[in-house]
């Protein structure tokens, strides 16, 4: 070989070398940064665990801060608010009612014809309509306008004319699904916004007022004759078909719940309360706090982005309108780590792109190589070629987000049972109600409504199993979760007849 052919072979070899050492050098780069990906994925496990003797720490918390906001007005983060509503549907409610149900992504009016037997709805038209983005940050005008002309629009479609005596003025239940502090069952106060709507001019204004106006702005002739949160209206339904309905929770686009409670447990406002038996309270349990929530760096920063900072604590943690955008800032951080999901996309810095149906969708694919994870994450997040293994770490962070959502709400629920004594362990403090001892448990019902509990097979099983857990193998069959298709619109159709002026009888909670 001659002196050429040598220098030839050698500098072959070096490049072969270097080659070869670069290729070894980006394994072992990307080897390190998968592990620092999986690392913040274990730390997203450990800051999410909801071990049961956490949940039980939840349970009593929430019992504590229930018992704190009746005693006083801001005694607690919960606002334990007042609804007026004594009178629950008896069943012997008879005619056509409306109801107007406003409070999340989408809105929806329903006339509902009742027979006057009790479980018998004879027949109900709804029209689901979505609210368009700009009406959720413009002026009270424009979305109650539009709210009423949409409502004229079905009155008219609906409407047999011969079938209406003119006489009769149409009522309307109004589920209005944000913290109101109610005057009475039929007026109320908007006290704060919540799932990003900002509708500065509405603060502080009473929300019926606004409606009615609308309403005959538009030469409608209907009267809103019952206000209600959208948990008053699931309780409603839910009581209306099993007497055993103690309290509704709402896990859709937002959460909250309600139930009933002893009127002289509501220490704050004794004077208010005329009746003794039991009422309605609307928690607003979306802002409960306390230190025993499991809560992460990603919660703390999607908290400070969000239009109301330091509120809802409990809702970022658990509602449909959160949890997308929490995987979201998972995948984000993961990204940073490792280039495993190609170039970081741009998308990824949109908040809320990735809404929890998809998010949804990606934690249930079941096709052996998580084609739909692949899918979503390319149509949505713009990422190219998706490794298998990746794919599988994205549903792992959808399981971990979802889980800790599921077994926070199941806590709450357990919070109110422990609140009435419904828990099987004797309620947190001595009371007249608080004796059901573990033999003595009575069938206790919970109604809930909401996309999040209704449509995602894997969030209802993590809250029944984490029911389970907490209340214990004897006691949870005690406690039966029952679903209620649009509780909230029917029951505010039911308790406008239950409130209506040519009313019929009704059961005044005992
Ligand atoms: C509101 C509640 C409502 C819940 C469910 C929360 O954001 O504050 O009033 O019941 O969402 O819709």
């Amino acid at each position: 070989m001659g002196k050429v052919g040598v220098k030839l072979a050698v500098g072959c070899a070096v490049a072969a070398c270097v080659v070869a050492s670069v290729m070894v050098g980006r394994r072992v780069r990307r080897k390190r940064a998968w592990r620092r990906v999986v690392r913040v994925l274990e730390e997203l496990e450990e800051g999410c665990a909801t071990p049961v003797g956490r949940l039980r720490q939840v349970v009593d918390a929430m019992a504590v801060e229930m018992h704190a906001g009746l005693v006083s007005e801001g005694g607690s983060k919960l606002k334990m608010l007042l609804t007026f509503v004594h009178n629950l549907p008896s069943g012997s409610e008879k005619g056509t009612y409306y109801a107007l149900d406003l409070g999340g992504t989408y809105f929806r009016i329903l006339r509902v014809q009742l027979g006057g037997q009790r479980s018998a709805v004879i027949g109900q038209d709804v029209d689901r309509r979505p609210i368009p983005q700009h009406l959720l940050t413009g002026t009270s005008e424009v979305l109650f306008d539009f709210i009423a002309s949409s409502l004229k629009d079905f009155v008219e479609r609906e409407e047999n004319v011969s079938e209406r005596i003119p006489s009769e003025r149409r009522e309307l239940g109004f589920t209005f699904s944000f913290p109101v502090k109610q005057t009475s069952s039929s007026s109320g106060i908007l006290i704060k916004w919540t799932k990003g709507f900002v509708i500065e001019d509405m603060v502080g204004r009473d929300v019926s007022e606004c409606l009615q106006q609308a309403i005959s702005k538009k030469g409608l002739d209907m009267r809103v004759n019952v206000l209600i949160n959208d948990t008053v209206g699931t309780l409603a339904v839910g009581h209306y078909h099993d007497e055993d309905t103690v309290a509704a929770v709402i896990i859709g686009t937002g959460t909250n719940a309600c139930y009933l409670e002893r009127a002289d447990a509501i220490i704050k406002c004794q004077r208010l309360l005329t009746m003794p038996g039991d009422l309605v309270v609307n928690m607003e349990w979306g802002n409960f706090w306390s230190s025993h929530l499991p809560r992460t760096s990603y919660d703390n920063d999607l908290d400070a982005d969000s239009p109301n900072p330091y509120d809802q604590g409990f809702e970022k943690m658990i509602s449909g309108m959160y949890l997308g955008d929490i995987v979201r800032r998972v995948i984000l951080r993961m990204s940073e780590e490792l280039d495993v999901f190609g170039l970081v996309s741009s998308k990824l810095h949109v908040p809320f792109i990735l809404r929890t149906p998809l998010m949804a969708a990606m934690h249930e694919d079941d096709t052996p190589d998580f084609r739909e994870v692949a899918k979503i994450l390319r149509d949505t997040l713009e990422f190219s070629e998706i490794p298998l293994n990746v794919r599988k770490l994205v549903v792992r962070v959808c399981d971990v987000v979802t889980c800790r959502a599921a077994r926070l709400a199941a806590a709450g629920i357990v919070g109110i049972l422990k609140k009435i004594g419904r828990d099987g362990s004797g309620g947190i403090a001595s009371g007249k109600n608080e004796c059901a001892s573990r033999s003595e448990m009575r069938r206790t019902v919970v109604a809930v409504e909401g996309g999040l509990y209704t449509n995602y097979t894997l969030f209802r099983e993590y809250l029944n199993e984490a029911m389970t857990q907490i209340l214990g193998e004897e006691i949870a069959p005690n406690v039966i979760i029952k679903v209620m298709e649009d509780g909230s619109g029917i029951g505010a159709a039911l308790l406008a007849a239950s409130h209506s002026t040519s009313s019929v009888d009704t059961v005044q909670i005992p």
